[in-house]
């Protein structure tokens, strides 16, 4: 059962997987970037309107890192959650492995925040109709990281960025 007005962080929980074939392979034989944008995109909006129960639309992606590449015949997988919910926004964070299947033993090769804000039936910002309940101490940690991030903007923003 979830406590009347709030969801877990657990809800809103997405898992994707993808096998590498020619199609998402750029020409040095690494994953091209911009598919695996496009697959980071499609999974934290299912992870927002999972929290939300609503339409979302991505406002920003930020602290995108490619640590490694991926080649043909690679297992992709990806795992979204909300980390932050605020007032008519919602942070997603998406972490993306390249599985081996033999073991099972999985290499992290992205990781990537986004914000999603949940949109009414007008396409303006509505306000999130659930707040995140926090049970651990790593979502808390998260939680704080995002409250950082959202800081960091108001600032550059401030600053005219
Ligand atoms: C999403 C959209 C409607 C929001 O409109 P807006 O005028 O920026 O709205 P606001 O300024 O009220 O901001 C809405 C929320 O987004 C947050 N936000 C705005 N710009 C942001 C940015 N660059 N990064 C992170 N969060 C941002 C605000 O802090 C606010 O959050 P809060 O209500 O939780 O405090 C508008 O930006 C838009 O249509 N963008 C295009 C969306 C799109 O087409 N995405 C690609 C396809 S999904």
């Amino acid at each position: 059962m979830y406590e009347k007005g709030y969801r877990t962080v657990t809800y809103s929980r997405t898992e994707a997987t993808h096998l590498l074939r020619y199609v998402d392979i750029n020409g040095q034989n690494r994953l091209f970037g911009g598919k695996l944008l496009e697959w980071i995109d499609e999974i934290a909006g299912i992870a927002a309107m999972r929290h939300a129960s609503m339409n979302v639309a991505t406002v920003s992606i930020e602290h995108l890192e490619f640590k490694k590449g991926a080649f043909l015949n690679d297992t992709i997988v990806m795992i979204a959650y909300v980390t932050h919910v605020g007032r008519t926004s919602i942070e997603v964070r998406v972490d993306t492995w390249i599985e081996d299947p033999k073991t099972g033993m999985r290499t992290p090769i992205n990781r990537a925040f986004l914000t999603e804000v949940c949109i009414d039936e007008n396409g303006k910002p509505a306000p999130v109709p659930y707040g995140l309940k926090i049970e651990t101490f790593e979502e808390q940690a998260k939680w704080e990281g995002a409250e950082e991030r959202i800081e960091a903007r108001r600032k550059r923003q401030r600053e005219g960025f």
